[in-house]
């Protein structure tokens, strides 16, 4: 009898309660809760025969991008690829290939094809859908899920965590009507889906509905923080609510709480911690020691060189902290990622190190330099992964160097841009009126006396 998982998908060296067990660790691995992990990894020791189980353990440990889990990738990929599997696994294991190789577009490539073959494969869309977010590929954020969800039906388990994915696809497109109701959907079904939360999290932030955002993640706080590899970053989300509405206090008790206060932090906890210091440091919120602190924290557990957007956040902590040898050294060794044979060479190239030159810049007080070299970058930066919402520190950046330097006509026009897409945004209004914006124009909802700006 062929054992197959619970969507259908034949399961090569596993057995009936490992199928069920595996079918668990895709479910907690679609919802960020629990310790899918650990569950690849008791399912392995029980049956090292097991594939999708050395599969499912190697896309945990190469999505989270940490440098250090490269060899661990490495090993679980040779172990499957030693036993007979179907050719659906076997397309699993040689994006797996692709991405341990650094391929991270040839990856998606790969999986593309698996998931086109079977729409149910949901690690299969899962993965896709990760390496979408870190090539920043917005466009099949939304179509790798849309083009499957035909194949899915309400009672197809898991749909809530299609339902999810598809709201953050529709989401980084700007599709932020169809984004929420997706995104409500997916939470209607299942509330502990931390991805979904995370999805209309980010409808609220780029529509600027602050308090919206705020009583929607406070609404109900246990669905997203109990056990969820992802409360970090919403927990960012709820914090960067708060830091747009000015209310430092409250961000300032976030990042010193659950934002930093976990005991073995993840790549992704700290980059949420370096974005968070640094748009406080924008702002001129003297943020002590924590810089330190987070700079010690990436010395123990990352190594530069990886991945761009990673190391870009590493470099806010470095300069930061005034920790020149770092900042140094990281630049040194994004010189010797350039020269690998891996997409992180033109992330690096392209957006990553023009960045952390610009970084290093406005830590020195060169905002001048830091206009010049964030600018041809902007616009494209999405080409090294991440959302609009955490790229859009480079803007902040940007804005806040250019008001520095003193280069008004720019700081006005990026003002400008920034009151246009988030009318009631006080932190908008305060660069309008900073960069001495008198006007939003005749935009809807700008009666020149209430919004503030005409009358600054
Ligand atoms: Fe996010």
């Amino acid at each position: 009898m062929t054992i197959t998982d619970i969507r259908g998908h034949a399961l090569s060296g596993a057995n009936a309660d490992a199928a069920l067990a595996y079918s668990d660790a895709i479910r907690q691995f679609s919802v960020y809760a629990g310790d899918p992990v650990g569950a690849a990894e008791s399912l392995i020791a029980a049956g090292p025969g097991f594939v999708m189980a050395h599969a499912l353990k190697a896309w945990l440990y190469l999505l989270g991008t940490a440098p250090a889990a490269l060899p661990v990738a490495r090993a679980a990929i040779a172990a499957a690829e030693a036993l007979p599997g179907t050719a659906q696994e076997r397309g699993h294991l040689a994006a797996l290939r692709h991405l341990a190789a650094g391929q991270w577009h040839l990856a998606s490539r790969v999986i593309e094809d698996v998931a086109l073959e079977n729409p149910r494969d949901l690690l299969a869309l899962i993965a896709g859908h990760q390496i979408d977010y870190f090539t920043g590929n917005g466009r099949m954020l939304k179509d790798r899920i849309a083009r499957a969800l035909p194949a899915w039906s309400k009672t197809t388990p898991g749909h809530h965590s299609m339902l999810g994915m598809h709201a953050f696809g529709l989401e980084e497109n700007g599709l932020y009507g169809q984004a929420e109701r997706q995104g409500r959907a997916a939470l209607a079904a299942e509330a502990g889906d931390g991805w979904a939360r995370h999805a209309v999290a980010h409808v609220l932030e780029m529509q600027g509905r602050h308090d919206d955002g705020i009583a929607f993640m406070r609404e109900d706080l246990a669905s997203w923080t109990t056990d969820s590899f992802l409360a970090v970053h919403n927990w960012w989300h709820l914090a960067l609510y708060h830091l747009e509405l000015g209310q430092i206090d409250e961000v300032l008790e976030l990042v010193d709480g659950p934002i930093t206060s976990v005991a073995a932090p993840q790549m992704m906890d700290l980059i949420d911690a370096s974005a968070m210091l640094w748009r406080l440091h924008l702002r001129g919120v003297d943020v002590g020691q924590r810089w330190q602190l987070l700079a010690r924290q990436y010395e123990a557990g990352w190594s530069a060189g990886g991945y761009a957007f990673n190391d870009f956040h590493a470099m806010m902590a470095f300069v930061g902290a005034g920790r020149r040898d770092l900042a140094e050294q990281t630049l040194e060794t994004q010189s010797i990622a350039l020269l690998a044979a891996s997409d992180n060479a033109d992330f690096t190239q392209q957006v990553g190190y023009p960045l952390m030159q610009a970084l290093k810049a406005f830590g020195e007080g060169r905002y001048g330099d830091a206009v010049r070299l964030i600018r041809p970058v902007r616009a494209i930066a999405a080409r090294f992964g991440g959302s609009n919402a955490q790229r859009d520190i480079i803007d902040l950046t940007l804005i806040e160097a250019a008001l520095r330097a003193g280069e008004r006509s720019l700081a006005k026009a990026l003002a400008a841009e920034r009151v246009m897409a988030k009318h009631d945004s006080p932190l908008a209004k305060l660069f309008a009126r900073r960069a001495g914006l008198s006007s939003c124009g005749d935009q809807a909802g700008c009666d020149g006396l209430t919004c503030g700006i005409a009358a600054a």
